[in-house]
């Protein structure tokens, strides 16, 4: 069964296609010789991600998943949400998100916040969506150099240490991705 995953991202790619069954065999848009960028402009996470499954359902007719992430920080009404890639503009760098987002929480006490990832499945006469969450708290400072993009001032609920302290096989116990992960993979060893 071939399934296209709605990304660029190799490394993503890989990650996926180790936990996925032997039966499946997952392209994604590198494989596909596809370099347009899918627009990310829907106003939330769900949306982001059924746009981007349904982009290249369009385009392929192929069973395919997309998956979009976001931080969202309670005492800042789910921001940065699903702008957590630009938060501090176009430029993407994962330091002035950390410090716009550190900048805005100074006036409060409440840090808590979660990471929200959302799969979309689409195929013929299917369209699923798989949400996993993990709730924390924002760290007063960043620690640790594992990881990517939020992972030093993360913490997940309950374990005093930020996603980048963590090495991966660890933080895949607990993530969001890993978690909605889990749930297309159960439902994709169904089909
Ligand atoms: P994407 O939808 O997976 O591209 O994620 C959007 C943005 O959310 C990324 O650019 C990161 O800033 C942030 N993000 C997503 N997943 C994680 C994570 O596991 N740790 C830290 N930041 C993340």
């Amino acid at each position: 069964m071939k399934i296209i995953f709605a990304s660029h991202n190799q490394k993503k790619t890989e990650e996926i296609r180790s936990m996925l069954p032997i039966h499946i065999n997952l392209l994604n848009l590198h494989d596909l010789g596809q370099t347009e960028v899918i627009p990310e402009e829907e106003p939330t996470i769900e949306g982001n991600s059924a746009f981007k499954a349904k982009w290249v359902f369009e385009k392929f007719g192929l069973p395919c998943f997309a998956d979009d992430t976001g931080l969202e920080v309670l005492a800042l009404g789910g921001a940065p949400g699903v702008h957590s890639a630009r938060y501090a503009g176009e430029n993407r760098s994962d330091e002035a998100n950390m410090q716009k987002l550190q900048e805005n929480l100074k006036p409060f006490e409440d840090r808590s916040a979660q990471f929200k990832t959302v799969i979309t499945y689409c195929a013929a006469g299917f369209f699923e969506q798989f949400t996993g969450l993990v709730k924390g708290e924002i760290a007063t400072e960043a620690k640790g150099n594992k990881g990517f993009g939020y992972d030093p001032i993360f913490c997940p609920e309950g374990l005093g240490r930020t996603f980048a302290e963590m090495e991966l096989a660890e933080k895949n116990q607990y993530s969001h991705r890993a978690r909605a992960f889990s749930q297309l993979i159960d439902f994709l060893s169904k089909q």
